[in-house]
């Protein structure tokens, strides 16, 4: 077990935490009468206790309701249901030692005053779905000013915080030449996208984002701060590949790193007419046995209600310097709609793709893995045109299927790399990611919206399983809040992540007091 006696400042915040809370009603009802226990109760239940102790602890960096760093740091998720939430107080956390003050302080309030100092951890705000990185009268430790972006000075490897958005961290590496898997949509947090896999450009080239991972910082429930490689905690380094906020707050992340110059990117649209062609070309792709590793493809049907029809986007990368290469030609070959496809920097592509993501709007994503056919997308893309059909009075309806190759080479990486807890291998053959998105704009239409696409997946689910297509794995970071995505990573991998969350979290704070995203038993 890990006891947290390497933290000499929280040593000193302790005092100054019991303080707190046993003076809690003085802090709060000075001058009043004592409170009746059902008041107590309704006082309890707020989070105001840690918040208090918080902000003695951390002064100037806890905001509550209606303070202006409370409003930005709610203005800035991505959907409306996610900034919809209310917490009691946000920690604006600074350096790695705020987040070591903040989590012990919360680990042992939670223990002193049980249910009432539960918190959510937040850096990019990308997850679509409530309270994934939010919570509802509790405290949110925003990371969002853990911004560092720091190249090691052989460039082999650099340093960036969680709280970056992925198009900063671009604009410093284009500068320099150099490149880092991450995230292909600029405005998206490095936190959450690193923890959950991480599908990038560079995937058939160097594997899932976190199968890049060579140290983690990470502030454990004790307060205790640790940097996590390959050789000093193997099991926590490989549970983390994958494992979301499982395991305690991630401070930073060190990626290895490689030369990376301007390269042939953009999105081509094509007429809806296409779609056979498409799902034919999208599976020699996908399936192709010499897969060129510097072509990246994410190949969309996005749906029309004002004429009850689909066009295509693809968003074709060829991550070096040469344009219309001919692993592209049986998508590039078909008639076209729109064409943005130009030699470009990294910075460049990710905000293109940013400004077809706008924030503000309510959001569902969905997930399902299935083995690389052209058969069941045709059959999904049919289902999905049935299902959508009960959507079109939805006011500001979006509805996109977007189909990502998972082939043998990008599943292959991790073997060579010390191994994730994903639970996907070249065993699995070549796959297919599918995300649903949808977007709206009446909380009328949620429980409409989630029952179509709840439609969707399982008759999906029922055809792909007739015809052994099916794959158990479900993108964490693609997932909705009904979907099981850590179960999807095996039954082996669920027992390491939970033997690891029992190790390094023996009070499970990361279970229990932190109900966001996807816990280790869903
Ligand atoms: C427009 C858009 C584009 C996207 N594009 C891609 C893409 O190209 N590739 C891809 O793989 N995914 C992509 N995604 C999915 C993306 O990976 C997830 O939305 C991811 O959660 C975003 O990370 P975040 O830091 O912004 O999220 P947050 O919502 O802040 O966090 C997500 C989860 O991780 C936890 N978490 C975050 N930071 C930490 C930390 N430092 N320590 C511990 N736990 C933490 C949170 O508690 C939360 O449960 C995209 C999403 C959107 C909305
Ligand atoms: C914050 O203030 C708003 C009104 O400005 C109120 O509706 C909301 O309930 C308050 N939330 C909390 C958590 O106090
Ligand atoms: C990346 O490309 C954009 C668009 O051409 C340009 O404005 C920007 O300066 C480039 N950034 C770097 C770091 O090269
Ligand atoms: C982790 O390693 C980095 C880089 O070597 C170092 O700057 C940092 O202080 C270390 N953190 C801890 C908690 O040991
Ligand atoms: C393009 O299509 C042809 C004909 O179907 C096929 O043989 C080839 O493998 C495809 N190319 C790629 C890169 O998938
Ligand atoms: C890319 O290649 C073209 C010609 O093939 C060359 O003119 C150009 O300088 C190259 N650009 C970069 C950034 O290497
Ligand atoms: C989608 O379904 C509608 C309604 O049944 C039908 O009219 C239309 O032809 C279908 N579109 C495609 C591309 O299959």
């Amino acid at each position: 077990m890990l006891l947290p006696t390497s933290i000499t400042s929280v040593g000193a915040v302790l005092p100054l935490l019991l303080a707190v809370c046993y003076a809690a009603d003085d802090l709060s009802t000075a001058g009043a009468a004592p409170m009746s226990s059902a008041a107590a109760t309704t006082y309890l239940n707020t989070g105001k206790t840690c918040c208090a102790a918080l902000e003695l602890a951390l002064p100037g960096k806890v905001s509550g309701n209606n303070t202006a760093p409370y409003i930005s740091s709610l203005a800035s998720y991505w959907s409306v249901q996610e900034e919809s939430v209310h917490p009691t107080c946000v920690v604006s956390a600074t350096t790695t030692q705020d987040v070591a003050i903040a989590v012990f302080i919360l680990t042992v309030g939670g223990e002193l005053l049980p249910g009432q100092c539960d918190f959510a951890v937040r850096s990019g705000g990308h997850t679509p779905f409530a309270g994934a990185a939010n919570i509802d009268q509790g405290i949110t430790i925003d990371l969002s000013a853990l911004n560092q972006v720091t190249p090691s000075k052989d460039l082999s490897s650099v340093t960036v915080g969680p709280g970056n958005r992925w198009a900063q961290v671009y604009s410093k590496l284009d500068a320099l030449g150099i490149a880092i898997g991450g995230g292909r949509v600029g405005i998206v947090g490095v936190g959450g996208l690193t923890l959950g896999g991480g599908l990038s450009f560079f995937s058939p080239r160097y594997g899932f984002v976190c199968d890049n991972i060579i140290r983690y910082e990470i502030v454990l429930a004790s307060g205790l701060t640790i940097n996590v490689t390959q050789t000093s905690f193997p099991d926590l380094w490989v549970a983390l590949k994958g494992g979301s906020n499982n395991f305690g707050v991630v401070t930073a992340f060190e990626s290895t790193a490689f030369p990376q110059g301007k390269f042939w990117g953009g999105f081509i649209g094509n007429p809806g007419s296409t779609k056979d062609a498409q799902f034919k070309a999208f599976e020699e792709f996908t399936g192709n046995p010499n897969y060129d590793p510097y072509a990246a493809l994410i190949n969309s049907y996005i749906f029309t209600p004002a004429t009850n029809s689909w066009f295509i986007a693809n968003n074709l990368e060829y991550t070096k310097n040469q344009s219309y290469p001919p692993y592209f030609q049986n998508f590039t070959s078909l008639p076209q709609i729109f064409n943005t496809m130009r030699i470009s920097n990294l910075t460049d592509f990710t905000l293109e793709l940013s400004a077809s993501n706008p924030d503000g709007r309510r959001q569902l994503f969905v997930t399902g893995t299935y083995s690389n056919s052209a058969k069941m997308m045709s059959e999904i893309f049919n289902i999905a045109n049935s299902t959508v059909q009960a959507l079109i009075p939805v006011p500001g309806i979006s509805y996109s299927l977007s189909f990502q190759p998972e082939p043998t080479i990008i599943t292959s990486k991790a073997a060579s790399r010390g191994g994730n807890s994903l639970g996907l291998t070249a065993a699995d053959g070549n796959l297919f990611n599918l995300l649903l998105t949808v977007s709206w704009d009446s909380s009328a239409y949620d429980a409409l919206i989630d029952t179509q696409a709840k439609a969707l997946f399982d008759q999906a689910e029922t055809y792909a399983k007739a015809n052994g297509f099916y794959n158990e794995y479900l993108y964490l970071n693609y997932a909705a809040p009904w979907q099981k995505p850590i179960a999807g990573y095996g039954a082996a991998n669920v027992a390491n992540l939970m033997a690891v969350s029992r190790k390094y979290d023996p009070l499970q704070v990361f279970q229990k007091q932190v109900p966001g995203g996807f816990k280790l038993d869903q």
